[in-house]
């Protein structure tokens, strides 16, 4: 159907009940007043909600701890089906605990879909996953999850709704209806009977709230509240769901889910930030802040928006929880999307859908277009006195703006002591949208700047040389050998027990489908859902392992490859040869490419239908 046909249309949304909406009733810890506006509680005792960046948090550690008694035998399970040769993973790692993080960029729903077929191939649940030469089972293994802009519409997708797999968040009644713009009324929909008229009223209503409560708000408040529709499966999108709740969800409780991460960057309003210079933020169920030299401080997420110096809540003053809607943290980390409702003249929207939207906009402050207001600053008057730290708000933006648009900075932090992070970029570096290492580039500049502060990241190739090498047409792992790192190490500062982990990098690649859409393309027909998330699949597992019977075995070599090392012991034959074949080896060809083609491989040509 064209979407446009139905605007102006007082049509009702036919909502089946779904089972997401059974969330309704097992979270406890909803913002009390049911509403996105938030609300004022009592402190907690002897409150102090700043912590210095000093080591993981016991909430971060005890966690962790636990998910590996989850992860551990789901690990071995998952090598065990890969056909490793000489290697027993049973034995092996009998007492050992391996951290795997995986990291999704930026990109709208370009990244976000091809970023969902390649989580679904990582995905036990996934039907056939678990088949001969597919990968299903690796998510399950994962310590950590990181997403950034469309990578955190992905990642909150599966979280927020209780970690639920791709093909639920398909087959929803309620979620991921990409057939109408996004600031219009969904076909699917998790209010029963909404009608425009009322949409756009709630919305309205929502802001109007959380002003009235005394918060600033942005367009990100009302971009989160338009998504929130879109990736949240409960009534009216959770208005009242707070990112913190995630604690209480079945699935992070039990561990069954990675650590979800989700980065944005720290920007004053009328000020420009560089990839040396930006203040990496990252948002958890527990904790807001950064590791960064110009914050290095944490706070409570949940209790984000209230009064507060150096992390102790102001003596007179009520403490202030719902400010961490779940919606409005999706919405800071996309934040560049907020030019959307700008120019929503352009935007497919048109008639009285147009007119509802406008008359929300024109109140709102639009001085600073891409920047969430977190207001009062969390961190106002840390000690230590960081320019971020004397301003009375925060300001947070899209995690891509510094052009590190694949999330590694979470999972860099020696304190996390990765194994290996499995990189998905999705991004569009190249006239054509493909992506050309850029972010790569990016985040290994970073380490030798003033936020460094010790990290490290493996030598990568600049922008030519990944395209001219074809280092996207098919995964290529960084840092494959620690011994490599003593320079590195050097330079950075780092301690000479710290090797950064092993990069496993997936480009997006046209393997069965064009999935190389605009950035800013935000209609999807269900076919082109499909089809794009299919070619993630297809990407991850090198078409099942047609492209290389071997395949699944390299990426357990991968896993490994940190413990093969602290060990001491020799590589298989088997993993020699996937590393030869896999690993970037220092080679350069800085030399200037012909305008990027990936060359086809899969089937392609017989696949695209124009
Ligand atoms: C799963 O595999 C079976 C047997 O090969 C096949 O018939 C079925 O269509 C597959 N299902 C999906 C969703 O790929
Ligand atoms: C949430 O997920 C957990 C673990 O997968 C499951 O046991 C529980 O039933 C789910 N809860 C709801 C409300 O769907
Ligand atoms: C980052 O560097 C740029 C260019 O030097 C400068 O314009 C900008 O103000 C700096 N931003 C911050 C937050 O330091
Ligand atoms: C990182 O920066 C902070 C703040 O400048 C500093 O206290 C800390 O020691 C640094 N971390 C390391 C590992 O050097
Ligand atoms: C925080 O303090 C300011 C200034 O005293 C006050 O205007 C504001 O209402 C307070 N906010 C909250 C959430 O208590
Ligand atoms: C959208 O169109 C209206 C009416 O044509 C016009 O007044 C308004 O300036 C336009 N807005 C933008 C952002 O272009
Ligand atoms: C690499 O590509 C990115 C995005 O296309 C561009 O911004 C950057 O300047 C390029 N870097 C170099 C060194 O050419
Ligand atoms: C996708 O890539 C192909 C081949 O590189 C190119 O011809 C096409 O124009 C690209 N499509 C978009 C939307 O950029
Ligand atoms: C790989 O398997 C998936 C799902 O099981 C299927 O959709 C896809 O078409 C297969 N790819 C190839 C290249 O056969
Ligand atoms: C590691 O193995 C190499 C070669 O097998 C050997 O030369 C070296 O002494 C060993 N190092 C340690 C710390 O055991
Ligand atoms: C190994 O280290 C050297 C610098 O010491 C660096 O130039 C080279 O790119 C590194 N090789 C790989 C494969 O990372």
């Amino acid at each position: 159907m064209n979407s446009k046909s139905r605007y102006g249309e007082k049509y009702i949304r036919v909502a089946i009940a779904s089972t997401l909406l059974m969330l309704v009733n097992t979270i406890d810890a909803w913002n009390p007043d049911n509403q996105y506006a938030p609300t004022h509680i009592d402190c907690p005792q002897d409150a102090s909600f700043v912590r210095r960046a000093e080591g993981l948090s016991p909430e971060e550690l005890a966690w962790v701890d636990a998910r590996h008694k989850v992860t551990d035998p789901l690990l071995i399970d998952f090598l065990g089906r890969m056909y490793m040769e000489d290697f027993e993973a049973g034995s092996y790692l009998r007492d050992t605990s391996l951290k795997i993080g995986l990291a999704f960029s930026g990109g709208g729903y370009r990244a976000m879909l091809n970023g969902a077929g390649q989580i679904s191939a990582l995905d036990s649940r996934t039907v056939n996953s678990t088949k001969e030469g597919h990968l299903g089972g690796l998510l399950q293994a994962a310590t950590y999850i990181t997403g950034l802009s469309g990578g955190n519409w992905l990642v909150n997708s599966m979280v927020l709704n209780n970690f639920s797999s791709i093909q639920d968040l398909q087959n929803s009644q309620v979620t991921w209806d990409l057939t109408v713009p996004i600031f219009s009324v969904s076909a699917k929909g998790p209010a029963p009977l909404i009608s425009a008229g009322v949409y756009y009223d709630n919305l309205k209503e929502d802001l109007k709230g959380k002003e009235v409560a005394g918060f600033r708000t942005s367009i990100t408040d009302l971009w989160g509240r338009v998504l929130s529709y879109q990736f949240i499966g409960l009534n009216r999108g959770g208005p009242a769901l707070q990112y913190s709740d995630i604690q209480n969800y079945d699935a992070f409780k039990s561990h069954v889910m990675p650590y979800p991460l989700v980065v944005s960057l720290g920007r004053a309003p009328g000020t420009r930030i560089t990839t040396v210079n930006s203040t990496v933020f990252e948002t958890s169920p527990f904790h807001l802040g950064s590791w960064d030299p110009s914050l290095y401080a944490f706070t409570n997420t949940r209790y984000l928006g209230s009064n507060v110096s150096n992390g102790v809540p102001l003596n007179d003053q009520s403490c202030v929880t719902g400010f961490d809607n779940a919606g409005f943290v999706l919405g800071t980390s996309s934040s560049l999307f907020n030019q959307f409702l700008l120019q929503l003249n352009s935007s497919g929207l048109s008639g009285g859908y147009l007119q509802l939207m406008n008359s929300i906009l024109v109140s709102m402050d639009k001085g600073s277009k891409d920047i969430a207001v977190y207001s009062p600053n969390p961190f106002l008057n840390l000690d230590g006195d960081t320019a971020i730290s004397k301003s009375d708000t925060l300001s947070l933006v899209d995690g891509g703006e510094d052009n590190q648009n694949v999330p590694f900075y979470p999972l860099q932090q020696s304190v996390r002591e990765l194994d290996v992070i499995f990189a998905f970029d999705n991004s569009a570096d190249t006239r054509h949208h493909w992506p050309n290492g850029a972010s790569l580039g990016a985040t290994y500049d970073r380490q030798f700047g003033p936020q460094g502060n010790t990290t490290m990241f493996p030598y990568v190739p600049d922008n030519n040389t990944f395209i001219n090498l074809g280092l996207g047409t098919k995964p290529t792992f960084f840092g494959c050998y620690a011994s490599n790192f003593t320079s590195l190490r050097h330079e950075t500062g780092a301690s000479s027990d710290y090797s950064p982990p092993l990069i496993v990098f997936t480009s997006n690649h046209p393997y069965s489908y064009a999935s190389n859409t605009s950035t800013f393309k935000m209609v999807y027909t269900t076919n082109e859902v499909s089809s794009m998330i299919r070619n993630g699949y297809n990407v991850m597992t090198r078409g099942n392992s047609t492209d290389d019977p071997e395949w699944g075995a390299c990426v357990g070599c991968a896993i490994i490859q940190r413990e093969v090392e602290r060990r001491n012991d020799t590589q298989t034959e088997q993993c020699k040869r996937c590393f030869e074949r896999y690993c970037w080896d220092g080679t350069l060809n800085t030399t200037l490419p012909h305008e990027y083609e990936p060359p086809m491989s899969g089937n392609l040509n017989s696949q695209i239908k124009v």
